[in-house]
């Protein structure tokens, strides 16, 4: 009998974050200042994050230590397995090795507990009372409110309306968790009723929810900011994903020649793959894809350079793809992957090429939700739907060149509170938002006047 789980006792929690930086031929550009478009210093991000954190974002150390209290916490729930997706390979017909790593296992049922207890933890040394956010899915407001509630801090969510009315039990585990969450656009905010009087129905977007929660953060002394996804830092906490996959493919005696993620922000998907980039960096074969909406196709269809992290121009310029800041996603149900933007470092891959960007359709993925959940027993959340959209992919090229490949990729949440999306899918209701090249026009033309991406 083949193995399954490939499982690794708590002492191999790894004890330190892995920073990509270290490795890369060359870096992003710098964040700007939104107001002065200066390229931003540890005074400027002080009003929102604590300096620990700070020091993270443009740390250039390949290793960092990761704090006992913060990994005495991850030991809720990790290490995480390494399933061999034996179920999903026998159905595909395919002899290709699918191995997928269980991030569904924590408290919120998805990797975002990974930095959401770091970022509590930092805080909480620093003195600050409360933390402000916002939230797509819900997974990450879930996941903050969890770690707000372990380290004493208070916890203010502003949840994307449309998530915040397909998803209440999201909003149930936040305030089982002890914080508080409003719908955003909110009133609460000067950003949120300045939306809300332009466009009084609207359902939302990440970018304004960032505005919300940044402005919370700027206006209150008690109050810092915490991001669930894009800054350097978030992606770094990630990174015991891949180490711990690392360590377990080993076990299997696999090495992967395509690591998949999803993206919506970033995370997940580096958290798994850079790990495997400092392989590639150093000539390995091996595939690194990023799983995207055809509904928000950042790094397919976006432009590559500054833009405003959120809809109000609050937050720093980041160099990225993006599809413009006043882009609203339709009300797709992956809420965690309608942003308009991507972490600058995932975007600079794809940019130099050491990461290949593929988007998929809703449809398309809830049908390899629905075959993998029957093959597999777990029921994915809609968002790594899009990874496993992709593992397919994979398999079928691979049948094609006749070859068998070790793909590995990133199961980064359950879908048991997005069930509504389940029967909207299987209720044959669920449809496919075709986005115009007009419709992304228009949103790009808010990027006029912002700087380019500097040559080199
Ligand atoms: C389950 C899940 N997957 C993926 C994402 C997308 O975020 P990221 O690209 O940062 O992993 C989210 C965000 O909310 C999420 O909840």
């Amino acid at each position: 009998m083949s193995q399954r789980r490939f499982l690794l006792s708590e002492d191999r929690i790894p004890d330190r974050w892995y920073n990509v930086a270290a490795d890369l031929p060359s870096l992003p550009p710098p964040p700007l200042h939104p107001g002065t478009g200066q390229p931003v210093g540890p005074d400027d991000l002080a009003p929102l994050f604590p300096m620990a954190l700070i020091l993270q974002e443009v740390s250039g150390e390949r290793w960092i230590p990761i704090p006992d209290p913060v990994r005495e916490v991850l030991s809720m729930w990790r290490p995480t397995p390494l399933h061999r997706a034996l179920g999903l390979e026998r159905e595909l017909g395919t002899r290709c090795r699918i191995f997928y790593k269980y991030e569904g296992v924590s408290p919120a049922g998805s990797h975002k507990p990974n930095t959401s207890v770091p970022q509590a933890f930092y805080n909480r040394e620093e003195g600050v009372a409360r933390l402000a956010t916002e939230t797509g899915a819900g997974q990450w407001g879930s996941a903050l409110a969890y770690a707000c509630g372990l380290f004493g801090l208070e916890c203010k969510v502003y949840m994307v309306r449309a998530s915040y009315d397909q998803k209440p039990y999201r909003r149930s585990m936040i305030r089982t968790w002890g914080a508080e969450v409003v719908p955003s656009p909110s009133p609460d905010t000067a950003a949120g009723r300045g939306i809300l009087e332009a466009t009084p129905g609207s359902t939302g977007s990440l970018g304004i929810a960032i505005s919300e929660a940044v402005e919370d953060a700027a206006t209150r002394d008690d109050t810092k900011y915490a991001l669930g996804s894009v800054l350097n830092h978030v992606l770094l906490h990630q990174t015991v994903v891949g180490q711990e996959a690392r360590e377990q493919l080993a076990m299997a005696g696999a090495e992967p020649d395509v690591v998949i993620g999803c993206v919506g922000g970033g995370s997940n998907f580096a958290g798994l793959a850079f790990p495997f980039l400092a392989d590639k960096a150093a000539g390995r074969d091996i595939r690194i894809v990023a799983a995207e909406p055809a509904a928000c196709p950042t790094l397919t269809r976006g432009h590559y350079g500054y833009d405003f992290g959120d809809t109000a121009k609050m937050a720093p310029l980041l160099a990225m793809h993006t599809l413009g800041h006043d882009f609203v996603p339709p009300a797709i149900h992956s809420g965690g992957l309608r942003y308009h933007g991507m972490a600058p470092l995932v975007s600079h891959l794809v940019h130099t090429g050491l990461v290949e960007p593929r988007a998929y359709h809703q449809g398309e993925c809830f049908a390899e939700a629905i075959r993998f959940a029957r093959a597999e027993g777990i029921i994915p959340a809609p968002e790594p739907s899009h990874a496993i959209r992709a593992v397919v992919e994979e398999v079928e090229r691979a049948r094609e060149e006749g070859v068998e490949r070790t793909i590995l990729f990133n199961l980064c949440g359950h879908g048991n509170f997005d069930m509504a999306a389940y029967d909207a899918f299987l209720a044959g209701e669920l449809i496919d938002h075709e986005l115009p090249q007009e419709e992304l026009d228009r949103a790009a033309a808010g990027l006029e006047g912002l700087p380019p991406v500097p040559a080199g």
